[in-house]
C-alpha cells in the first residue's frame, strides 16, 4: 500500500474481508502469514484480526537473514469472534 495511507485502517480492512472470503466462500479451516519481526504495523493488523503468533523464524532478505513472525487464525476461532462481535452489538 502506498505510504501516503498507512495508519488509517485500510490494511485491517482488507485482511478482515479476505479471511472472511477464506472463511465463508472458500471454507478454509484456518488462514496462515508471516510478516517480518520489524514490520510492527503488519502484526498489528494480524492481531487486530484475531490472528495469533505461534512460531518464529528466519527469512533471507537481500543477501541477509531477518526475524519473521508466523501468524494463524483458525477457522473455530474466527467464528467465535464473529459470534462475540454480534453479542456486543
Ligand atoms: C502493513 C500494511 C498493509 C498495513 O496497512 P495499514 O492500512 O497501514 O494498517 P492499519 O491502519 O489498518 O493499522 C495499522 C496498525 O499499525 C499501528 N502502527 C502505525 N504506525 C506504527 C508504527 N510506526 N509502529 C508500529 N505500529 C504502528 C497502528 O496503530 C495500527 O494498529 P493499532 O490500531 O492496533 O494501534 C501497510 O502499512 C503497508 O502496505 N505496508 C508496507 C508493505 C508491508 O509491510 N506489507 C506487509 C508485508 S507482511
Amino acid at each position: 500500500m502506498h505510504p501516503d495511507f498507512w495508519g488509517d485502517g485500510y490494511g485491517t480492512e482488507i485482511a478482515r474481508a479476505l479471511v472472511r472470503a477464506a472463511m465463508e466462500e472458500m471454507s478454509m479451516e484456518g488462514v496462515y502469514a508471516k510478516t517480518i519481526l520489524a514490520n510492527a504495523r503488519s502484526q498489528s493488523v494480524l492481531k487486530r484480526n484475531g490472528f495469533v503468533e505461534f512460531d518464529r523464524g528466519l527469512r533471507r532478505v537481500n543477501d541477509r537473514w531477518v526475524d519473521t513472525v508466523h501468524f494463524a487464525i483458525t477457522r473455530e476461532r474466527w467464528l467465535q469472534i464473529q459470534d462475540e462481535s454480534k453479542e456486543a452489538l
